[in-house]
């Protein structure tokens, strides 16, 4: 989307995927000074989002959506303010339809999304300083048409407030199967491609609720010809220092992430990392790579048996490969410099974890763990097209 927003993948921070409704004004207020004091902002997590249930159930006497009293007592326009001043951005949730989504399972009362709402919404928003909105299509028919006509209706009306607004859309939301095929780059900034993530590496679902690690790269590889400056395919927040995995498949997490130019929202609770999940969410050289100008999202160039490479250009003529096995024992991967898009015979790999840097005429291979992820920036000779086999992705394959 042309707004003048999200040139590159959106940072920040989300607060659902460990508090869900459990939210008031302290923790933000703590989340936002821990990602100060830590590091984090300046490594580019910029963006705190206030997700569902913040708002009182009530709209006022004059529509007008209104912070919960008690959890957000000093106000939205208060709680921005005080991000702002930090150097970060506010983000907040809301949905085209009725009811949010925690509203619709009956998990939070009242019914307050923007439905008949849109403008005076974006206006209230812009008025308290929100720099991004995430809208997340709970009701309605659930076809593309009516989605697009929704979302399309909140894009129209936050870039009449004249204010930037990110603008995150989730199609999938109780409606499994009707977003991914599309690219929402004419709607919004980033656009989920699957059901809700959980902490796990393997639900076994390929598309449905919940989503493990692995069935979310499944979903979302073939989506690469979509992304751009102004449009990146969102596999949702991440998972990582939530438990449930090895610390390998949470660095696989993070570096396919990285790799597929996602947007990198943590989940987590950052006021407590330990430093396994720090030294993943702070690994600058899989940030630098993610949030790379060109905005290109990793290319499949070789699948075997799962095992799949990706190539993602970068704007200094740098391709980073990642070198994902899925398998369960540890594989050598081998591709090479043509294979990806280098030309000439003398190449760099500098290993985005460790930061070695090897030399190579062409070859590039990696001892790769079960589910891990190897990630090699690749520097040095020319850059020519790669033979991606899915630069673009075709609509068969999921359910339209
Ligand atoms: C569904 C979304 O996918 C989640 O990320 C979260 O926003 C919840 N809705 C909130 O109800």
């Amino acid at each position: 989307l042309e707004n003048g927003v999200a040139r590159t993948p959106p940072m920040g921070w989300n607060t659902w995927n460990t508090f869900g409704c459990n939210i008031n004004e302290t923790l933000i207020k703590q989340t936002a000074d821990a990602l100060v004091s830590n590091g984090m902002r300046d490594l580019g997590y910029q963006y705190v989002v206030v997700d569902d249930c913040w708002f009182d159930p009530n709209r006022d006497g004059a529509g007008n959506l209104q912070a919960n009293p008690s959890r957000f007592p000093s106000g939205m326009r208060a709680l921005g303010d005080y991000l702002h001043a930090r150097g970060l951005k506010f983000g907040i949730y809301q949905v085209p339809g009725a009811k949010t989504c925690a509203q619709s399972t009956g998990g939070y009362p009242g019914a307050t999304g923007s439905l008949g709402h849109e403008v005076q919404d974006a206006n209230q928003f812009a008025a308290w300083g929100v720099d991004f909105l995430k809208y997340d299509y709970c009701n309605g028919s659930g076809t593309i048409n009516d989605q697009v006509a929704t979302f399309a209706k909140m894009r129209d009306a936050l870039r009449a407030t004249g204010r930037p607004i990110v603008l995150s859309i989730n199609s999938n939301s109780f409606h499994c199967c009707t977003g991914p095929q599309r690219n929402w780059s004419d709607v919004a900034n980033m656009w989920r491609t699957t059901e809700d993530i959980i902490n796990r590496w393997d639900t076994g679902n390929t598309n449905g609720y919940p989503m493990g690690v692995k069935n979310i790269i499944d979903v979302t590889v073939p989506l690469a010809g979509y992304a751009g400056p102004g449009g990146f395919t969102d596999p949702d927040m991440m998972v990582v220092g939530r438990g449930g995995m090895t610390d390998t498949e949470m660095r696989t997490h993070f570096a396919m992430w990285a790799v597929m130019a996602a947007p990198l929202i943590a989940g987590n609770d950052v006021r407590s990392m330990d430093s396994a999940t720090s030294t993943i969410l702070k690994n600058s050289r899989l940030i630098a790579i993610n949030q790379d100008s060109l905005g290109r999202q990793g290319a499949q160039v070789a699948n075997d048996n799962g095992r799949r490479v990706l190539a993602k250009p970068l704007a200094n003529g740098d391709v980073a490969v990642a070198l994902y096995n899925p398998g369960s024992s540890t594989a050598t991967m081998t591709t090479s410099a043509a294979a990806i898009g280098k030309s000439g015979s003398s190449f760099t790999l500098t290993d985005a974890w460790s930061g070695a840097v090897t030399t190579t005429s062409g070859t590039i291979s990696a001892s790769v763990p079960a589910h891990g992820t190897v990630v090699l920036r690749v520097g040095g000779g020319g850059t020519t097209t790669p033979t991606a086999t899915t630069l673009v992705s075709s609509s068969s394959g999921r359910c339209l």
